[in-house]
């Protein structure tokens, strides 16, 4: 009976993962895994009502450190907010594969694995790490980083493991880590500029701090926001041509690097198409599109192409990412748009220029008309070179494990 229906669920999953490739998410579902276990129901509670277990089944190569019933009993006796104790148990998500075999044989006998605490921008200096180290009996340990050399809980068994997607295992007890268990700001206290400012994007951070556009910003929050923000040397380059701009056209041009909803890269990676932004408003379209390209996701507009190169956060509902340049609408910059005959004079055709028809009420003013498109420098491409050498070019994501393993798959696929 119940295999038969287990079976049948199966069979189902696998067709909704088939449905929804390439998406590379829902493998596995931790839910599932840790409900077959009933001293660890607690445990599983709090992934769901933390909303960990859809970022733990849309992340591949980790390791899941379960405690039972008692160990969680320990940890909600302590009545930390919800936030807290999101922290918490993400510091029990080791952003890689480690089963019983793999962590009785680390090299050295210690390592230091990531975390999903790690990942989710709120830790700082070393406590998103995880000390393990293999002691003496038999023994594995395992410890935050900044717990000063104590060993906090030892590895108890293996509950399931799916090489090299998903490892479960049972750990002694909860981590102890102050900072993971300090009152987590909710989204909404989150400081935007002040996150993006401490990761590459001050420029952008320091821009937004001056325009209105940032209100905008904090009032998506709560509902879902994503983020593109340009890194420092792109939007260095970018500046003479931004202060050009009228006023509407500046919170205009802020504005569309955000977008009203939360999408993890993975969501991006998978919903490739025209989006809308929070500068779009009636008929100033201010769209661009998301496409994959290879391992990378750029952001596509009528004028240039920019990519991913980092994670600022990536925490419902709030995403941040770092682009390699700056998004240029075409509702802004229309000279600068590729035409099909070089044209000498920059005439404006009525399509490009979308401002005039319809002046809406947010956006009175029609931005400023585009920078002349003589100088080789305002070309777009002329961006791109400069912009492409910083960042190495990588796609540094979790110590770049996330995109190795993309890599891999792409040639997994290729190899199809
Ligand atoms: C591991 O994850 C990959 C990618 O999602 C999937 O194709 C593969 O079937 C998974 N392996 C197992 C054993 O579940
Ligand atoms: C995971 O499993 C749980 C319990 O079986 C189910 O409620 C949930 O919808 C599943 N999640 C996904 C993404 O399949
Ligand atoms: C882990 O902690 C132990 C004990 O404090 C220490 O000896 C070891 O160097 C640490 N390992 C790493 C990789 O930092
Ligand atoms: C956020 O931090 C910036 C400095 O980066 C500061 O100027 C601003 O006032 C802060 N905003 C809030 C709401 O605290
Ligand atoms: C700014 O606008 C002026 C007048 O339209 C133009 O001459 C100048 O080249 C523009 N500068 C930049 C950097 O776009």
């Amino acid at each position: 009976m119940q295999l038969s229906r287990a079976a049948a669920a199966s069979v189902v999953v696998l067709c909704i993962s088939l449905f929804l490739l390439p998406s590379t998410s829902d493998a596995h579902n931790i839910t599932r895994i840790l409900a077959k276990f009933p001293e660890f129901s607690t445990f599983n509670h709090y992934l769901t009502v933390t909303q960990l277990a859809p970022e733990i089944n849309r992340r591949e190569t980790i390791t899941v450190c379960a405690v039972d019933n008692a160990g969680m009993a320990d940890l909600l006796s302590k009545h930390l907010t919800l936030g807290a104790l999101k922290n918490v148990l993400s510091l029990h998500v080791l952003l890689d594969y480690f089963d019983a075999k793999k962590l009785h044989e680390i090299t050295d006998g210690t390592a230091l694995a990531a975390t999903m605490f790690q990942a989710t921008g709120s830790a700082t200096g070393s406590s998103g790490f995880v000390n393990i180290t293999d002691l003496k009996g038999g023994k594995v340990g395992f410890s935050p980083e900044d717990n000063g050399g104590v060993v906090s809980a030892t590895f108890v068994k293996t509950v399931q493991a799916i090489p090299y997607n998903i490892s479960v295992i049972q750990i002694s007890t909860i981590l102890p880590s102050p900072e993971a268990e300090a009152p987590a700001p909710g989204p909404s206290q989150m400081n935007l500029t002040a996150l993006m400012s401490a990761h590459g994007c001050k420029v952008f951070a320091e821009t937004l701090l001056a325009n209105p556009a940032e209100q905008t910003f904090e009032d998506n929050i709560e509902s879902g926001l994503t983020i593109f923000c340009p890194g420092d040397d792109a939007m260095k380059g970018f500046m003479p041509k931004y202060k050009n701009l009228s006023a509407a056209g500046k919170q205009s041009l802020l504005e569309y690097h955000g977008i009203p909803i939360y999408q993890s890269l993975s969501g991006l990676r998978s919903s490739n198409g025209l989006t809308n932004t929070l500068a779009t408003d009636g008929a100033n379209k201010y769209d661009f599109t998301v496409q994959n390209d290879g391992t990378d996701v750029t952001i596509k507009t009528k004028i240039a192409t920019a990519k991913i190169i980092n994670t600022l956060i990536d925490v419902q509902p709030l995403a941040i990412y770092e682009l390699n340049k700056v998004l240029l609408p075409k509702e802004l910059f229309s000279a600068l748009a590729p035409t099909p005959s070089p044209a000498p004079a920059p005439a404006p055709t009525p399509e490009a220029d979308a401002e005039s028809p319809k002046p809406s009420t947010k956006h009175k003013s029609p931005p400023a008309p585009a920078a002349p498109s003589d100088s080789p420098a305002d070309a777009p491409d002329g961006d791109v070179a400069d912009q492409t050498a910083d960042g190495n070019g990588a796609f540094r994501f979790n110590g770049g494990r996330f995109g190795a393993v993309i890599l891999s798959l792409w040639f997994l696929f290729l190899h199809l």
